[in-house]
């Protein structure tokens, strides 16, 4: 990606990007925070991605994203991720893990995929029919290689084709009919035959009540609800894969026994193996002004600024010798998510956070919320999942960020 480089000074190196683009990287911990929370610096890193990404949220800027992420935000409540938890995540566990229990074998990636798929949906507001399934996961998955192309190793024009497909099948097979039905309810809901109650709660539903308020063509509309389907499936699938591996293959006997019993263990394993595994290892943002970062750097105008997040992630200062270690039980700095900066910071970070990462609960805090991730790993390990012995995990090929595309499993008996 970079040509020459020199030190700036505090971890920030200058060079060249492939269009000539002076690029600044930042890998200290302080200063990629300070980076996703500055005003003047703007997301760049799906401008190759356009076809699924333009005008999606996390490729807004100032006051439009301010605008369309306080309409999103009432989605993402509290109480809602309770009612998650307890009434919707079980079954979307057991229908992603029971088909793979009773054959005795399955691959992690898919399990986390298709457990998550079935709440990104609810979310995105896609309804999917019985045995439509398998072909929307398969659209979501072109759909995250489209959305970072700028990582993808192969040819680009074969990718971009792909993804066109993918869009006008997503269109016709369930963004159409779920639109019908959900402007089917709001004019219900405008002439007084359909209750609030029977209109869903979702992003499309939001997004259709909001067309004019926000200027949006339904293109638009179509690809922030892509957007979030892939963007929940992905980053599921990698912490999923991420901390079972980190607990099978780092963690000891006793960690593994404790974390099988105990969901607030498995919790704090997803968020320390969220820190060294980000889902995207570097966020990218361009300057539209000069910017000073802490160490007194001035960043010039119109400069990449690539922040690496799992550099960040292990910054010493922060996280002391043996950063790179997968110890649950580290102590984390006041001030600083176990997590590190792998759901982001500042305006954009992740809206889906306490979904997947849940919310650990304070002393006296009557609920706490595991996430979906650590529910996920819970569940597998109670049913006996190990590694398969004869098939090892697959790093995908088609890309230069460090992603399980396969992680063969089986289900032992539990001793
Ligand atoms: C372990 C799982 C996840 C990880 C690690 C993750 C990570 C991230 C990160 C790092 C960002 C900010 C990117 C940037 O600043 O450039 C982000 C934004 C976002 N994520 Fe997630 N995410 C996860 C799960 C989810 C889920 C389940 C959903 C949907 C339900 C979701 C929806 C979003 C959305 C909509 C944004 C854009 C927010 C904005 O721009 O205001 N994420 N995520």
């Amino acid at each position: 990606m970079v040509g020459g480089s020199a030190d700036v000074g505090h971890g920030a190196r200058v060079s060249t990007c492939p269009v000539d683009r002076p690029t600044v990287t930042l890998s200290c911990f302080g200063e990629v925070r300070d980076a996703m929370r500055a005003k003047d610096l703007r997301q760049a890193l799906y401008d190759d991605g356009a076809l699924v990404m333009a005008d999606c949220l996390l490729d807004l800027h100032g006051s439009e994203h301010r605008d369309r992420r306080r309409l999103e935000n009432r989605l993402f409540r509290r109480e809602t991720f309770e009612d998650y938890e307890t009434n919707l995540l079980p079954r979307a566990i057991a229908e992603a893990i029971d088909p793979m229990a009773v054959v005795g074998r399955g691959d992690l990636v898919q399990i986390g995929y298709r457990a998550v798929m079935h709440l990104t949906s609810l979310v995105a507001g896609i309804d999917v029919a019985d045995g439509d399934a398998d072909r929307l996961e398969h659209i979501v998955k072109v759909f995250s290689k489209g959305a970072t192309a700028v990582h993808a190793t192969g040819d680009r024009s074969d990718l971009f084709a792909e993804v066109g497909d993918a869009l006008v099948e997503f269109d016709e097979l369930f963004f159409q009919p779920s639109t019908a039905r959900r402007q089917y309810a709001l004019a219900g809901l405008a002439n007084g035959t359909i209750p609030a109650s029977e209109v869903s709660r979702d992003v499309l539903t939001t997004l259709l009540q909001n067309v004019d308020a926000l200027d949006l063509p339904i293109e638009v509309i179509r690809r922030e609800v892509a957007f979030y389907l892939q963007a929940g499936g992905h980053s599921t699938a990698n912490a999923l894969t991420h901390t079972l591996d980190e607990l099978w293959s780092h963690g000891d006997a006793d960690l593994l026994g404790r974390a099988r019993l105990d969901p607030a263990i498995l919790q704090r394993c997803v968020h320390e193996a969220l820190r060294l595994h980000p889902a995207s290892p570097v966020a990218w943002r361009r300057t539209l002004a000069p910017v000073e970062m802490r160490s007194g750097t001035v960043i010039a105008e119109n400069t990449l600024v690539v922040l690496d997040i799992e550099a960040a992630n292990r910054d010493e200062s922060v996280w002391g010798a043996g950063s790179d270690r997968f110890d649950p039980n580290r102590d984390v700095p006041d001030g600083v998510h176990a997590w590190g900066l792998s759901f982001g910071a500042g305006p954009h970070a992740c809206i889906g956070m306490e979904l997947d990462g849940g919310v650990p609960a304070d002393p006296g805090d009557s609920v706490h919320l595991h996430g979906t991730v650590a529910l996920l790993a819970s569940a597998l390990l109670r049913a006996g999942a190990v590694p398969d012995p004869s098939e090892p995990p697959e790093i995908d090929p088609g890309t230069e960020r460090l992603h399980y595309s396969r992680y063969p499993i089986v289900f032992e008996p539990l001793s």
